[in-house]
Parts: structure tokens; sequence; C-alpha cells
């Protein structure tokens, strides 16, 4: 009794394995490089670097519109569809703050683009 207990507890691990790739799991690589670039712009931004500012802004904007595409592709996130073009947004007023070398305001936006990520990850984070 107790082995079946056993193959069927691995059965299910199995079987929730299969569900949750199918699921449309948002790609953790893409995740990570989103958190490795945002400490890399609020660096640059506090060392008011525009250029490496720039480039990091822009690949945020790059990077939040494949998280977009990924909760359309999905549906019934809408909410994580909008947190990600906010998040697009805020990285697009960020390049334009730094281009008019207002860093505070570039800051400003960065914070509330931090706030955005930890919006997302309390409604759709699994873990
Ligand atoms: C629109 C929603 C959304 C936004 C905005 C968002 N995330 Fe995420 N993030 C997720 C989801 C969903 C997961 C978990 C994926 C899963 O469990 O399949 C995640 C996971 C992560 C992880 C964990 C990756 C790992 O390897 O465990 C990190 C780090 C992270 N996000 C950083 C950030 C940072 C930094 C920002 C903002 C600059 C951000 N995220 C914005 C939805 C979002």
């Amino acid at each position: 009794m107790q082995r079946l207990t056993v193959v069927l507890a691995a059965a299910l691990v199995l079987v929730g394995g299969v569900v949750r790739a199918a699921d449309g799991e948002l790609d953790m690589d893409l995740m990570q490089t989103i958190e490795d670039t945002n400490k890399s712009l609020a660096s640059n931004i506090a060392t008011q670097n525009g250029a490496g500012s720039t480039a990091d802004a822009k690949e945020l904007q790059e990077l939040f519109g494949k998280v977009e595409a990924h909760f359309v592709a999905k549906g019934g996130a809408d909410d994580a569809v909008d947190l990600s073009r906010k998040s697009k947004d805020l990285a697009g007023a960020i390049l334009k703050s730094v281009a008019e070398k207002n860093f505070d305001s570039a800051s400003e936006s960065a914070t509330t683009l931090s706030r955005t990520c930890r919006t997302c990850h309390t409604f759709y984070k699994k873990s």
C-alpha cells in the first residue's frame, strides 16, 4: 500500500510538471535578465551615467515587450498585460528624462518601475 502511494505521488508530480510547462510559463531567464538590467539601470541613474542608463532603459523596454506578448498570448491576464505596458512606458519615461539629463526624474520613474515589478509578482508569481 505504501509503495502504491509513493508511485501515485511520483505520477502526480510528473503530471504537474507537464501541466506547468503546457501552461506557458514565463521564461525564467527573461525575468533574470530583467532583474539584472533593472539593477544596472538603478546604479547607472545613481551615478548619472547617461549612456549606460539609456542602454539599460532601452533593453528593459524590449524585455517588457516580450513579457507583454507572453501575457497577451496566455490570455485572461489583463492586469499583467497592463503592468507590462506600464513598465514599458516607465522605461520610455526614463529614456526621455535621461536625454534631458534630468536624473532626478529618471530616478523617480525607476522607483515606480521597481514598485510595478512587485505589484505584478504579488498577483502572478507563484513562488
Ligand atoms: C507583468 C508581470 C511582471 C512584471 C511587471 C515583472 N515580473 Fe518578474 N516575474 C513575473 C512572473 C509571473 C514571475 C514568475 C514566473 C513563474 O513563476 O513562472 C516572475 C519572476 C521574477 C524573478 C524570479 C526569476 C527566477 O529565476 O526565479 C525575478 C528575479 C523577477 N521576476 C524580477 C523582476 C523585476 C526586477 C521586475 C521589474 C523591473 C519584474 N520582475 C517585473 C512577472 C512580472
